[in-house]
């Protein structure tokens, strides 16, 4: 973030109030209730969160001890037995929800379904009896490679009740990183679908499975179970891929959900960071179920009217968090919706939202700053009275973005909620809560309560009022991450050894840059690390470049962000080539394709530059803070003392 937005966010004096028509019906109705909610968690953190567990989730068994903390390990409602499919279904169809909406799906043609909370449970118990059939028992883990359709919840939701860890894998991701993840998780069962729908156009999803999986490159994998949606035809492996619908047809809807430890695995969602490959984040029971179902209530604010609309997918948390497990734990209407605006229907968001009467309406800045390039007169065409609520996650949200949602989109009525968090925090940390605080257009505001999250310099004290510094939490919560999956020394050394731990004190260190203001409001800066975020997308830098130097061509490269209006960050890749090889536009072409096969096209570079060296100090480091100027065309400033060899600046910007 450059220096002028820095100073622009910091001068940002304008407050917005939750109407008292809005508070008088919600959750938490005032500051003063968030303050005391907040201080009690604060006093007795684990009170709070036994109480909250006992009162908001259904428990076979009761723990015996709230918090085991053995950092950086902990664990939750520790021998307690619970299971979340069974807090997600069950015990909503002794309710007058039994026959509520629980999904209400979209599918992009045009097409819908509403599936009912007794029809879901259905569903998910004879899939669940599938997954049995096919071999898998509790601690296995199952693969999950889906495009947004009812089916992806039904899979989470069966391997949860049968105790097999998913791994949802993003359905945009190519088969070589498909692969990876999935050989790192050691999947037994991996379930599909031919192709799903976005932007007018089928994307194939099956031929990937194909891919990753030839020649036996993934050995733990037994069975792919294949949901048709598209219908395109697709080769069916013999004696390994099933139809889902051949199999969902045979299977018993008797399936009693496994009570579960309440530390036992749930799923591994694979996120990018700055070093390696991307770690497994894992999550567990009891602790995720608590806090994506208390989140998700007190944020959303939810009422038992409300048609709630997550726009996320759901290979990213959000869509773990926020369109499946929070909103179907408190018994809500979760909205999915498969594709994207497209150039057929730009309007087709909106449209959605009217059809359905959507009260809630949670999105991306990214898709908020598209959203204000196509216009006004897109969401001004539809009525948009039903929204009450609107939330925003990803990234930064600019105070403009911010403005525009809250006018066009919001009707000047709807609180916007900026919740930030993270994959390895299981659910949102700092956010408005929409019936009590008073917003910032850019400024996620205040912490979660039972979250102690403070803004520190690297030997972890508090920095001043309005000084940068380095996001932390200082106190386990519920939803944290258990561990990175096979790799314990890597969960140690990211997160909770990043600023040296001092008298047996550990910080959770997130790897964003952030700012408190005089009024306490958190205002985050984005990442510290070699984490870009791409339209909301977490890729790591080295991921980039890795995919880059496998290509026979690059000798060396170095990738790095540059701002865009739209995607927040846009990907900029300096190479350098074997020999032999001349830089050519095709050359480039073909290099950003080579990207999109190696990871999928989020990662696409947007741009290629061709160079016969690298800044770099004299230790041999690439020094990105002079590329990122180069790739932003902005002045390289601050100190090139360590700079190896100077003449390769003036070379970079093609002066030499
Ligand atoms: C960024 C997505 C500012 C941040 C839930 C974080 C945000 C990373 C916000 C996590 C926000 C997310 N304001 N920055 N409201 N929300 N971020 O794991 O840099 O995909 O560390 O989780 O997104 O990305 P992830």
């Amino acid at each position: 973030m450059s220096q002028s937005t820095i100073e622009s966010i910091l001068q940002e004096e304008r407050l917005f109030s939750p109407s008292t028509e809005f508070s008088q019906t919600a959750h938490i109705k005032s500051l003063e209730d968030y303050q005391r909610l907040y201080q009690q968690a604060k006093a007795d953190p684990e009170k709070f969160w036994a109480e909250l567990a006992e009162q908001e989730l259904h428990w076979f068994q009761k723990w015996d001890t709230v918090l085991d903390w053995q950092p950086p390990f902990g664990k939750w409602f520790v021998n307690g037995k619970l299971n979340i499919s069974y807090n997600c279904l069950d015990r909503h169809l002794t309710t007058w929800r039994k026959n509520k909406a629980a999904i209400i799906w979209e599918g992009e043609p045009g097409d819908s379904r509403t599936i009912t909370y007794a029809q879901l449970h259905r569903e998910v118990c004879q899939f669940a009896n599938v997954l049995k059939q096919l071999g898998v028992k509790k601690g296995d883990r199952v693969g999950v490679y889906m495009p947004m359709v009812p089916e992806a919840a039904i899979a989470m939701l069966a391997c949860a009740r049968i105790g097999a860890p998913h791994s949802v894998i993003f359905g945009g991701f190519s088969a070589e990183a498909l692969r990876d993840r999935l050989i790192d998780a050691e999947a037994k069962v991996v379930i599909t679908a031919d192709g799903g729908w976005r932007k007018d156009a089928i994307v194939p999803l099956k031929p990937q499975i194909d891919k990753a999986l030839a020649n036996g490159a993934v050995p733990s994998v037994q069975n792919v179970v294949v949901v048709k949606r598209t219908a395109q035809d697709i080769h069916m492996e013999p004696g390994r891929d099933n139809w889902w619908h051949d199999l969902q047809q045979q299977a018993s809807p008797d399936c009693p959900a496994e009570p579960m430890d309440s530390e036992d695995m749930l799923f591994i969602l694979y996120t990018s960071g700055s070093t390696g490959k991307p770690k497994g984040v894992v999550h567990t029971t009891g602790g995720y179920n608590l806090y994506s179902h208390i989140t998700t209530k007190w944020i959303f604010d939810l009422q038992d009217t409300d048609v709630y609309w997550c726009t996320a997918d759901v290979g990213w948390i959000t869509g773990h968090s926020y369109i499946v497990y929070g909103p179907l734990s408190n018994g809500a209407t979760t909205l999915m919706y498969e594709g994207a605006p497209r150039k057929s229907n730009p309007g087709c968001f909106w449209d959605v939202v009217e059809k359905y009467g959507v009260t809630i309406f949670y999105t991306a800045p990214t898709a908020i700053r598209a959203f204000i390039k196509m216009g006004d007169h897109l969401p001004k065409a539809r009525n948009l009275s039903s929204l009450r609520l609107l939330g925003s996650v990803g990234e930064p949200i600019n105070p403009e973005a911010w403005m525009w949602y809250h006018k066009v989109i919001g009707g000047e009525r709807c609180p916007i909620v900026d919740t930030w968090w993270q994959t390895e925090t299981g659910g949102v940390m700092i956010t408005p809560l929409p019936g009590a605080t008073q917003t910032k257009p850019g400024s996620a505001t205040f912490p979660f309560p039972g979250i102690i999250a403070d803004v520190v310099n690297l030997d972890g004290d508090t920095v001043g009022e309005n000084e940068g510094g380095y996001l932390v939490v200082r106190h386990p919560w519920p939803g944290m991450l258990r561990t990175v999956y096979g790799n314990p020394e890597r969960f140690r050394t990211t997160y909770w050894e990043h600023i040296p731990p001092k008298d047996g004190k550990y910080l959770y260190f997130a790897g964003d840059g952030a700012r408190k203001d005089n009024d306490g409001y958190f205002w985050i800066m984005g990442r510290v690390d070699d984490v870009l975020n791409i339209s909301g997308h977490r890729l790591g830098t080295m991921e980039v470049e890795s995919a880059l130097v496998s290509h026979p061509a690059v000798a060396e490269a170095a990738v790095v962000g540059k701002p865009d209006e739209i995607k927040g960050e846009e990907i900029v890749a300096f190479i350098i080539l074997e020999g032999n090889c001349q830089p050519s536009e095709e050359l480039s072409k073909e290099l950003k394709k080579h990207v999109t096969q190696e990871i999928g096209a989020i990662a696409r570079p947007s741009e290629i530059r061709f160079s016969d060296a690298l800044p770099k100090t004299r230790s041999g480091k690439i020094m990105r803070r002079i590329l990122r100027s180069l790739a932003a065309g902005e002045e390289v400033s601050g100190d090139t003392s360590t700079l190896e060899d100077k003449s390769v600046l003036d070379k970079l910007r093609g002066e030499g």
